[in-house]
């Protein structure tokens, strides 16, 4: 065997350094996980990425998501590398909560909140990623919507982005204080308040000057979430708000339907003090709104 050619060395010592400086970046760059576990309760993830049984595996899908398309179930996001996103990179994460695009370019449909999650800044996702990257990974398979023509075509989503979809993270007003901004934050963003309590047209699309005005209840007289503007909320002092969103009890005693206390449980009972009072301070700064009409 003759010794290799001179120029190996140099290359390899310079492909070390540039290795080197690769992991040293990414190891600046890491997520925080003690973090993104609380911007998952912040941003509600369990509950559509968990079905709805006794010992479900958090987070290895197959919650049943009904819309008026069809039914949607939140897939697997373990780090199972077949069964979850085990091959995902961080920036193929970023592209979906950002963009609400596949690693292969096909669309998300909307049932995934990301037109809100969109908001979520850079910081937070990396934290976010860090997270789901430390759960156990589930193989748990993921089963296909049950949604009709034409709003099972992941490329018709493409017209539906362009009318309703604005990426971007959130931006502040500077002219607001930064509890205000930080509520803003965490309602338009993470907690993504408006998929339920903005009203939409029958594309699906939000209505974006009625943001958070309240939806009306199905013929069936499913659904329909309250005006959370200071039309209706003025009725609960800060107190009872505070009370509602930590134990889902209205001021009555009556306890929230099922899908808000899904949320209590799972996000805002979860927030700290300071996220909270900040959460109430936004929804007390919106425009009030009139009512649905009926
Ligand atoms: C309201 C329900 C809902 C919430 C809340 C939700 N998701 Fe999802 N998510 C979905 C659905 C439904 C899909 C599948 C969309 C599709 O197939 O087009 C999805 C897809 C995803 C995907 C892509 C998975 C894949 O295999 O392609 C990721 C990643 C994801 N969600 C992360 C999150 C994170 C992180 C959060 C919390 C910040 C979250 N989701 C909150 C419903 C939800
Ligand atoms: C999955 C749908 C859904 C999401 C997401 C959601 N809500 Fe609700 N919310 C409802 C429904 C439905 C009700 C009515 C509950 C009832 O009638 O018992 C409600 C009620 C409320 C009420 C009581 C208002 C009143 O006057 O009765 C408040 C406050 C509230 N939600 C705040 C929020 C905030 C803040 C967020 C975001 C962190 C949020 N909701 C996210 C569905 C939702």
């Amino acid at each position: 065997m003759s010794a290799p050619p001179s120029w190996v060395f140099p290359a390899t010592a310079g492909m070390f350094v540039l290795l080197l400086q690769a992991a040293m970046g990414n190891a600046l760059a890491q997520g925080d996980a003690k973090k993104g576990e609380y911007l998952a309760k912040a941003g509600g993830c369990k509950a559509c990425h968990t079905e709805d049984k006794k010992d479900a595996v958090p987070y290895a899908g197959g919650r049943a998501l009904k819309t008026p398309f069809g039914t949607f179930y939140g897939p697997n996001i373990t780090p199972d590398p077949v069964a979850g996103i085990g091959r995902w990179s961080e920036s193929d994460f970023k592209r979906a909560m950002r963009l609400g695009e596949r690693p292969d370019g096909a669309h998300y449909f909307p049932a995934f909140p990301y037109p809100s999650f969109t908001g979520i800044a850079d910081g937070d996702l990396r934290d976010l990623w860090a997270y789901l990257r430390s759960l156990a990974p589930s193989k748990r398979a993921n089963q296909e919507h049950e949604v009709g023509f034409p709003y099972n075509v992941r490329a018709l989503v493409a017209g539906w982005k362009l009318q309703f979809f604005s990426p971007g993270p959130f931006v502040g007003d500077p002219a607001r204080s930064t509890a205000v901004n930080r509520g803003a934050y965490l309602v338009r963003a993470l907690g993504h308040c408006g998929e339920c309590h903005t009203p939409r047209n029958v594309l699906g699309g939000p209505i974006r000057d009625r943001f958070l005005a309240g939806t009306r209840k199905l013929p069936g007289g499913e659904g329909g979430a309250p005006n959370l503007t200071p039309t209706r909320l003025k009725k609960m002092s800060d107190g009872e708000l505070k009370y509602f969103l930590e134990t889902g009890l209205y001021p009555d005693g009556d306890a929230a339907a099922e899908s808000m206390d899904e949320v209590v449980r799972n996000t805002t009972s979860q927030l700290t003090p300071g996220d909270l009072a900040a959460l109430i301070a936004y929804l007390r700064s919106l425009p009030p709104l009139a009512e649905e009409p009926k």
